[in-house]
């Protein structure tokens, strides 16, 4: 074996244990009462990104008018998260856009391009992953609804631990051998489970889940869900149970019995895709919004790409703005807009399930994504 190698393992476990101690050492919540200003940050992104996310910024802008006037609040659209500027700086995120990132408090951030091997792109690292790991954005919250087959989930991804920690570090020991690695925490499990028990108690309800491989990927996976365990003890009126991935997958097309799921708690990658598939429920995961939550950041963003075979065809315009409004719903209650969330949403559940006067294609055959959020807002009341 090459002294590189070795190098390489000894650099990720150096890093691993650093990680560690920050988390240890991390202030507790950031409290946005306390602050003079809010400042939220937009970012475009690329592919559909801007054109969606110029939507649900509009929409939040008109709800949030009279913070703005008074101060309260302040929006910054921060340009530059572009595949483009991020290949011509061979980094996830520039260090300019990342300067201006962490002057906000919260960031309503559109799709942005994942290189993979073979793109015409640097095979940089994902944005997304990068801020979530950046910001230490460290629970994926993902809500999935389907009102009239009972469905109301609550997903908690982990966000920054999994195969996604050192996911763009992994080694070719050999030209034969490839070694990715994938990582749990004491601290990362226990702040995500954490925060899925809270998140239950607090919203009433009587179920956790805990998803994972460890009857496999036993030392990893085996952490994570003796950590679930252990909190769960901590909340005796709430029920908890454990489910592996595979069973989950086939469960959550059993119509009989997906509806008893709750809130589920899961490991980085198994979140990854089971959310695509439980979005796919309620319309597809051009419906779905996610909020990325950390102690001292958070980022609210849709759960699909930038699709850039729509952009490529001209057809960006006509884009589902639809994850990015959800993804709003969700900012709006995160910084305790309570009361204006449930109106965005029910404008939404009426305009998307109810009414659906105007409708989204994805094609000229339908709606622009500019006349759809003004669909929207002209159903706020
Ligand atoms: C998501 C996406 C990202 C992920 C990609 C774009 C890197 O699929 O937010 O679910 O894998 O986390
Ligand atoms: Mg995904």
């Amino acid at each position: 074996m090459n002294e590189n190698t070795i190098k390489s393992f000894e650099k990720i476990i150096e890093m691993q244990l650093k990680r560690i101690e920050n988390m240890k050492s991390q202030a507790d919540f950031i409290d946005y009462s306390t602050l003079p200003t809010l400042i939220i940050g937009v970012l475009g992104g690329d592919g559909i990104g801007p054109a969606i996310t110029k939507e649900s910024h509009r929409v939040l802008e008109t709800l949030l008018a009279d913070k703005v006037k008074a101060g309260k609040i302040e929006f910054r659209v921060i340009d530059g998260l572009t595949i483009e500027n991020r290949a011509a700086a061979g980094k996830a995120i520039p260090d300019d856009v990342l300067a201006e990132i962490k002057e906000c408090h919260v960031l309503l951030k559109g799709p942005t391009t994942t290189p993979r091997a073979g793109d015409p792109w640097p095979n940089i690292e994902s944005a997304n992953v990068a801020m979530r790991k950046e910001l230490d954005l460290f629970a994926n919250m993902r809500p999935v609804k389907v009102p009239s087959q009972g469905i109301d989930w609550m997903f908690f991804r982990e966000n920054t631990e999994g195969g996604y920690a050192v996911g763009s570090l992994g080694v070719n020991v050999t030209d034969d051998l490839a070694i990715d690695f994938t990582i749990a925490t004491t601290q990362g499990s226990e702040r995500i489970a954490e925060l899925a028990f809270d998140y239950a108690n607090r919203m009433g309800r009587t179920r956790v889940t805990a998803v994972t491989k460890a009857n496999v990927i036993k030392t990893t996976d085996g952490k994570f869900l003796n950590i679930c365990k252990e909190v769960a003890k901590k909340y005796p009126d709430i029920s908890f149970d454990d489910w592996y991935i595979d069973i989950m997958t086939a469960k959550l097309v059993d119509e009989k019995r997906r509806r008893d799921f709750q809130v589920m708690v899961l490991p980085n990658l198994y979140g990854d895709i089971l959310t695509d598939e439980a979005a796919e429920f309620q319309g597809g995961v051009g419906t779905a919004g996610s909020a990325n939550i950390g102690k001292r950041y958070a980022m609210f963003e849709a759960i699909h790409g930038s699709a850039p075979r729509m952009v490529a065809e001209g057809r960006d315009k006509y884009a589902d703005p639809c994850s990015m409004l959800r993804a709003s719903v969700m900012l709006l209650e995160h910084i305790g807009e309570v009361e204006l969330a449930k109106k965005l949403e029910r404008a939404l559940d009426i305009c998307m399930y109810e009414e659906k006067k105007v409708v989204i294609t994805g094609r000229d055959t339908g709606a622009t994504c500019a006349e759809f959020a003004d669909y929207v807002m002209s159903k706020i009341q």
